[in-house]
């Protein structure tokens, strides 16, 4: 959840360093420090460090270390999402030892902190903050007194004290004993090195180091790098070397902006056409009306024993799955079983012979996304996934996969992925279902379908003026209800999803089929409804609860297919989507409720691209 930053090399570490965790600011936002190792004045041996630390914004660090006349060339910065103590300066990171010696920044939670405090204390350790990532420095400060007689080098104390801990972590340490080195190491939480020419960075993802260089090296759990100016090292926790090629990274540096929008979000909405267009480049097989997934490729022969398809994921991720299940169900003839990630890493799934585990991410970090692939991978299981995130943990550990090509998604409230995730599942439902009972007739008219999904996406993003004043409308709601129907039955959970993080409204996503079992209770005038109601098999049950709704006086938006007349007679307001195939329903439907969410938050004057409590990436359980 929270950003990392590192530096060493041969420029200033200063701007970079800020620069840098602006990129990564949608991580974690509660507050921001770094820490610096530069040579004394002039005319004086040794080194200081140079640290700030500010709560809020990372603006408000900037502002603070904007006119510091550091030069060094070696630092770390953080962003932070607080876990463990309030949001205040003393728990921002760095933190330092006793001395002020070793500084280190730390994204995870080390579980055991509470009990090696207690040890430390009694050692004479003093503790400035209520975290559990400054035990880790103290216990890094005791293994360099000890260890090897007191002669130890810092990633011999790095490692000493992460092999006593329990938890997860990325970290990046610097020591201001030892100018020319940071030492980095990952468990559970992503961490990232950029090679450059004569420097390195250390990343929790790769938009800080993609304007400096394109060569990325991701760790892995239980492998700690040490970074000169002029090479580096990887090993693992009981110190055997590792040889990892660079990756290259290949969105630019442009992509992971607005692109002129005010918000990531708004452009992320905004690109859905060219993302989906992406997603589906070179994968269609429309005349033999299916798919060509070449992460698949390894795995055909063995996808096609497989009996039943768990989808395991969180949040938007989990309600692309949700959609899935239907396809997949109806088109592909498999049995399929949808958990949120969290749910299903604790509840002691069974597995049974035939099963395989499909694990959606946009991050590819999510960390109980991540747990439910370890089980079932533990379990024989064989996983798959959908990741965007290339080279991600997910990505790296699941037996197969398709990615999703949509570029980086910096907006906290996911949108393009979701309509990514869902035009997977259609290539998936075609690809599976084609191996088995799919008819080439139905799976070609389903791969046209899907072929015209971009362009329709386009036609109901050009409806945005009307979205906007439907949400100006309504802006002074506080309670919505949103309902849909089969496909269209997750669509209305994402809706409720999207308006509840960016606008802080109470919101329910509820089947439409489920409202008169308790939610009407709740319908008033003062309480709208949301209701997906395309021309699919479903649309006549909902225009009866369309009617339901306003005869309780409740206000109804109604989600429609373009020229329906009767939706438009009933409803009070309606948002407008072209016809495509009933399957195919989620991804429009899905775009009108962002919009309206989108234009609804920015109305209220709220940080539509860091709404409060939220990271992007919850690598954290
Ligand atoms: O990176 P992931 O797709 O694994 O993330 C899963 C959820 O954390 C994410 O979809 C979250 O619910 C979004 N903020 C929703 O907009």
């Amino acid at each position: 959840m929270c950003g990392i930053v590192g530096y060493i090399g041969k420029q200033r570490a200063l701007p970079i360093l800020l620069d840098g965790i602006k990129a990564l600011e949608y991580r974690g936002y509660d507050s921001a420090g770094l820490a610096i190792v530069d040579s004394l004045p002039a005319g004086r041996q040794g080194t200081e460090v140079y640290a700030e630390k500010a709560v809020g914004r990372v603006s408000n660090l900037e502002e603070k270390a904007r006119n510091a006349e550091t030069q060094g060339a070696l630092g770390i910065v953080h962003s932070r999402w607080a876990t463990h103590g309030g949001v205040t300066e003393l728990n921002a990171h760095p933190h330092t030892d006793c001395k002020g010696d070793i500084w280190l920044v730390h994204n995870g939670i080390i579980e055991n902190y509470k009990e090696i405090k207690s040890r430390l204390a009694a050692k004479g350790h003093l503790f400035a903050s209520e975290t559990d990532t400054e035990v880790l420095v103290h216990l890094i400060e005791d293994k360099l007194n000890t260890a090897h007689g007191g002669a130890a080098v810092l990633e011999d104390g790095v490692r000493e004290a992460l092999n006593e801990v329990r938890g997860t972590y990325g970290i990046a340490v610097i020591d201001r004993r030892e100018p020319k080195k940071l030492v980095a190491a990952r468990n559970f939480s992503p961490l990232l090195i950029g090679v450059g020419n004569g420097e390195y960075f250390v990343a929790s993802d790769a938009s800080p180091v993609i304007r400096h260089t394109r060569d990325v090296v991701y760790l892995n759990d239980g492998e700690m790098a040490v970074l000169m100016p002029d090479r580096y090292r990887i090993m693992t926790l009981d110190q055997k070397d590792v040889v990892r090629k660079a990756h290259v990274i290949e969105w630019s540096v442009e992509e992971a902006q607005k692109g002129g929008h005010p918000h990531f979000m708004l452009k992320e909405i905004m690109e859905q056409p060219e993302a989906i267009q992406n997603s589906l480049r070179g994968r269609l097989l429309v005349s033999e009306g299916n798919a060509k997934l070449g992460g698949l490729a390894e795995v055909a022969e063995r996808l096609r024993g497989v009996k039943r398809l768990l989808i395991a994921a969180c949040g938007t991720a989990h309600l692309a799955g949700r959609v899935g299940e239907y396809m997949l169900e109806e088109y592909a003839g498999i049995p399929v079983e949808v958990d949120i990630a969290s749910e299903f890493r604790y509840r002691k799934p069974v597995f049974r012979e035939g099963d395989a585990l499909l694990v959606i991410s946009q991050s590819g970090e999510t960390a109980d996304t991540l747990a439910a692939l370890r089980e079932a991978k533990q379990k024989g299981v064989m996983t798959l996934g959908i990741v965007n995130a290339v080279g991600s943990t997910i990505a790296r550990e699941t037996d197969a996969g398709i990615y999703q090509h949509i570029g980086p998604e910096i907006g906290v409230a996911s949108t393009k992925a979701f309509t990514s995730q869902v035009s997977i599942l259609v290539l998936l439902t075609l690809f599976l279902g084609r191996q088995r009972e799919l008819s080439v007739v139905m799976g070609k008219r389903i791969a046209e379908e899907l072929q015209a999904i971009p362009a329709l996406i386009g036609e109901v993003l050009a409806t945005r003026d009307a979205i906007r004043a439907v949400a100006d409308k309504y802006r002074e709601r506080n309670n919505f209800l949103y309902l849909g129907r089969k496909y269209n039955y997750p669509v209305a959970m994402e809706g409720a999803l999207k308006i509840k993080e960016i606008s802080y409204v109470h919101a329910e996503g509820c089947s439409a089929g489920e409202m008169k079992h308790g939610p009407i209770a709740m319908i008033d005038d003062s309480f709208p409804s949301i209701v997906i109601a395309p021309k699919d098999s479903v649309y006549e049950k909902n225009v009866s609860n369309i009617q339901e709704v306003k005869a309780r006086g409740g206000p109804v938006i109604a989600v429609a297919t373009r020229g329906d007349s009767e939706i438009a007679e009933l409803a009070d307001d309606v948002l407008t989507i072209p016809k495509t195939l009933e399957m195919l329903t989620p991804i429009l439907a899905a775009i009108p409720l962002q919009l309206f969410a989108y234009e609804f938050g920015v109305a209220r004057g709220l940080d539509v691209d860091k709404p409060r409590n939220l990271a992007k990436s919850v690598t954290v359980e």
